[in-house]
């Protein structure tokens, strides 16, 4: 009994594996102009430890592809987005960019990048000094 059930598991299991995530990027090319105007090396760490869950450049990981772990990978994606898109910067009103200024301020010293993402990249980790560089670039443009 117990082995039947098993194989409805993994065959379940299996055909959920077709379930595949869909991030959608816009049809359009993607205009530069409305990316966030940082330093190079500012830039460097966005693109690093942010860009796969706040811009369009996102890169899926494996387990990304392997249902149900990729149920949460695009809920990241599309959160992450939704509160912040370093790509469509230019076209936030002031008041939004305050909040996401405010929020790094908040979050760049333990929530963000997610731990849970940092444990399955170690390239995104950030030095205490990286994670302050960035703490400084938000906190001097809070009005
Ligand atoms: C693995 C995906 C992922 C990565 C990488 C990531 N974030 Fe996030 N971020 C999210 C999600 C998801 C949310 C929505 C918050 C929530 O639902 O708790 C969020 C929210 C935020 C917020 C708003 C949080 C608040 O409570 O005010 C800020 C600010 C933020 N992220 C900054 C960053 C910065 C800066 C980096 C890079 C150093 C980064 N994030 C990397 C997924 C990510």
């Amino acid at each position: 009994m117990l082995k039947i059930l098993f194989g409805w598991v993994v065959g379940a299991l299996l055909l959920l594996q077709f379930i595949q995530i869909d991030i959608p990027v816009p049809s359009t090319p993607i205009d530069k102009n409305n990316e966030v105007k940082v330093s190079d090396e500012i830039m460097g760490m966005l693109k690093t430890s942010c860009y796969d869950c706040h811009s369009y450049e996102t890169k899926i990981p494996w387990y990304g592809h392997v249902f149900p772990f990729s149920m949460e990978v695009k809920s990241h994606i599309k959160k992450g987005r939704e509160w912040l898109n370093f790509q469509e910067w230019d076209k936030y009103s002031d008041e939004k960019k305050q909040k996401i200024y405010k929020g790094i301020v908040q979050t760049i010293d333990h929530k963000m990048p997610l731990p849970m993402y940092l444990e399955m990249h170690e390239d995104a980790q950030l030095t205490q000094i990286q994670r302050d560089e960035i703490k400084n670039w938000a906190q001097s443009n809070i009005k």
